[in-house]
């Protein structure tokens, strides 16, 4: 039988040794293409903690194997603190390398028609969205070219950095599976930012994990992460904190239709959270205009 884990968003992964191969099903492989162009380029600039795409194929490629474990895990048995220490290593190197180097610009009403769009595809699946829609037409009626979340500094992001896909060992880390889409890779660190706080703040990486003590000890890892989340970053202010809560909310729409197909249970969750999330935005956005 072959051996290899199979995603339910249709790719899989193979350990072949030192090398580690990941493909993808025919309707998948443009989006696995895109991951593997994109990779490459965020390993030229952080160099060894990001893997590098080596053989590119129509619906693979292949990777180093990186001897460790992912971010989530490793929560589940460190002490809060050394969590707090370990991610904070990982955002300090990537502001260090990537973030502090941006200087393009990011249109954020493409972004939010992007969002309009992707609310309107989890309501085709039958849900209602009506109150999140709504959410959405208010804030982008506050946009005039110079609220808070526009003219942001973009250029090169991961685009998927929750715990999962970062990788560590007792001294190192490595990223994984990056998403270039919708931006093309090129968006404000704030983005990458809020795909932190989906890890933290979101009850997903909580309820992966059964056994009452492993999921009552990640609560406590994550509250303490989560009390003390600007002071994971070497830049903080009021500013960057509603741009990353707007990024936050951004996620859970763009996962509401694939979260449907697993756990509606959740996908109703990212949706809540999603919509709290944008009320008080758009109240702040507002305050900060006067
Ligand atoms: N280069 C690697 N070295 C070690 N382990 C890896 C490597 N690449 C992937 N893995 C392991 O396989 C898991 C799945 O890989 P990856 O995150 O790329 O895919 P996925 O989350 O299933 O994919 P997708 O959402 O793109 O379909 C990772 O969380 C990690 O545990
Ligand atoms: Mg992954």
């Amino acid at each position: 039988m072959d051996n290899f884990r199979r995603g339910i968003s249709g790719s899989s992964i193979e350990f072949l040794g030192p090398i580690v191969r990941k493909s993808a099903e025919p309707g998948q492989r443009r989006r696995l293409m895109d991951q593997a162009k994109h990779l490459r380029q965020l390993h030229k600039i952080i160099g060894k903690n990001c893997a590098r795409p080596i053989e590119i194929k129509k619906d693979s490629y292949t990777m180093e194997y990186f001897p460790g474990i992912n971010l989530d895990v490793y929560c589940t048995m460190s002490t809060q603190q050394t969590a707090f220490f370990r991610l904070k290593e990982i955002t300090h190197l990537l502001w260090k390398k990537l973030y502090s180097k941006h200087k393009q610009s990011f249109d954020t009403l493409k972004y939010l028609k992007y969002l309009k769009k992707r609310t309107q595809e989890y309501g085709a699946l039958g849900e209602d969205v009506s109150k999140l829609n709504l959410a959405l037409l208010k804030l982008e009626s506050l946009f005039d070219g110079h609220t808070v979340l526009e003219n942001l500094n973009a250029g090169l992001i991961h685009g998927d950095l929750t715990f999962e896909n970062i990788m560590v060992t007792a001294d190192s880390f490595f990223l994984i599976d990056s998403n270039p889409n919708p931006h093309n890779g090129v968006a404000p660190w704030t983005l990458d930012v809020g795909k932190i706080r989906q890890s933290i703040f979101s009850l997903y990486e909580i309820t992966k994990y059964t056994g009452h003590r492993s999921r009552a000890g990640l609560k406590t890892t994550y509250n303490y992460l989560a009390d003390r989340f600007a002071r994971l970053f070497p830049r903080w202010n009021e500013r960057i904190n509603l741009q990353s809560e707007f990024f936050e909310a951004s996620h859970y729409i763009r996962l509401l239709d694939y979260k449907y197909r697993l756990d509606s249970s959740l996908s109703r969750a990212y949706y809540q959270r999603a919509l709290r999330l944008l009320k008080k935005i758009t109240k702040s956005v507002k305050l900060l205009k006067k």
